[in-house]
């Protein structure tokens, strides 16, 4: 475990001109903040890693991430309390999550600890980029690990490349807690025993033209049915799908070896359950009983949660509670994750960081 350099030492460096934020409309785009944190696998084992000004990467030609997809990455925030302290939100449910996709591409895993500091190397470094609470933005962290050197077979890399970088963030759907409509596509993500539950690029290629298409018909993206059986909701875009039963009494959220395990999800079946009292399952949403249900959503630490107003399938346009107004569950959902990420609600044990 590397020693943690001090809190000044990572403080000191502004290596942009930023120009003054628009805090309460950041949206969710790349602008380069002053320092990242790299690190390189050489000869089966991490370096300590560096924080560095360039945003540039310079990496072989063969690189088995350029060719083979040889990559995965993860997305968690950091958010400003009323006190003017900086939280992590579960940062060790990301690092477990990237390393079961360092595992399913071959990659060698992070380890949990050499994770969590070089985000919070990366948040120290950046501070002033750190969303002022009750803008509603927050500091969006991008770890990644890449397989590069030189190499053309299609086999695993025999270097690496750990990343950390971050950026000042709003909402990820235009309007954030409005009602947001979507498609079904008729293209799938991932492949039923494939990497869909993995948080690999190539998951995100392929949805690329799907979301495409679904913008050009004015849907904010898409749903992705069970690639099996077409049947069954899996995801929404590029975050998780939950839905509350008429009664306003059960959490459903989809389960399958194909979805990527969201920690905004596990998050609120916790918060569904724990704070709201309600019942909540993993389990089957059919696409055509859609009825059974009063309210629905995506989620996701980009997405935060964004009700669901209408499902296009086919010919077939549902409306779940109402296209312009937010569901009650939904709300109250969205009230305890955010109140739990912003500090103002308690945690629970180990949530914060
Ligand atoms: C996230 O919610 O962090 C994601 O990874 C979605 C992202 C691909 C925009």
């Amino acid at each position: 475990m590397p020693t943690p350099p001090s809190v000044s030492a990572v403080r000191h460096n502004r290596t942009v001109d930023a120009q003054p934020l628009d805090w309460q409309n950041l949206g969710f785009n790349y602008i380069k903040t002053d320092l990242r944190y790299l690190s390189h696998w050489r000869d089966g084992a991490w370096d300590d890693g560096t924080l560095t000004e360039d945003n540039q990467l310079h990496i072989s030609e063969g690189s088995t991430a350029l060719h083979y997809g040889q990559q995965c990455f993860e997305g968690l925030k950091a958010y400003r309390a009323q006190d003017g302290s900086i939280s992590l939100f579960r940062p060790d449910q990301n690092a477990a999550r990237m390393q079961r996709s360092c595992a399913r591409l071959l990659m060698p895993a992070v380890p949990t600890d050499k994770f969590i500091e070089a985000c919070r190397q990366v948040v120290l470094a950046n501070e002033r980029f750190v969303p002022p609470y009750g803008t509603g933005g927050a500091l969006y962290l991008r770890p990644y690990v890449i397989g590069v050197g030189d190499n053309i077979g299609v086999r695993s890399a025999s270097e690496f490349i750990f990343g950390v970088f971050c950026i000042p963030v709003g909402a990820y759907f235009k309007g954030g807690l409005t009602p947001t409509n979507f498609m079904v596509s008729s293209y799938d993500r991932a492949a039923p025993n494939g990497t869909g539950a993995a948080k690999v690029g190539g998951n995100y290629a392929a949805s690329l033209l799907a979301n495409h298409e679904a913008k050009a018909r004015h849907f904010a993206d898409c749903i992705y049915l069970d690639p099996a059986t077409h049947t069954k909701i899996e995801e929404v875009g590029a975050a998780n799908f939950f839905a509350i039963t008429r009664d306003g009494r059960r959490f459903v959220t989809p389960k399958s070896p194909s979805i990527l395990e969201s920690i905004t999800k596990y998050s609120l079946l916790d918060i569904a359950r724990d704070r709201l009292g309600l019942d909540v399952e993993e389990g089957d949403v059919y696409i055509d009983q859609l009825d059974q249900y009063s309210e629905a959503g995506a989620c996701g630490t980009a997405a935060v949660i964004t009700p669901i107003g209408g499902i296009q399938h086919g010919d077939h346009y549902h409306v779940f509670y109402s296209e312009t107004d937010v569901g009650p569950v939904t709300r109250a959902l969205y009230d305890e994750l955010i109140g739990i990420q912003f500090g103002d609600r308690p945690a629970p044990d180990g949530w914060l960081v």
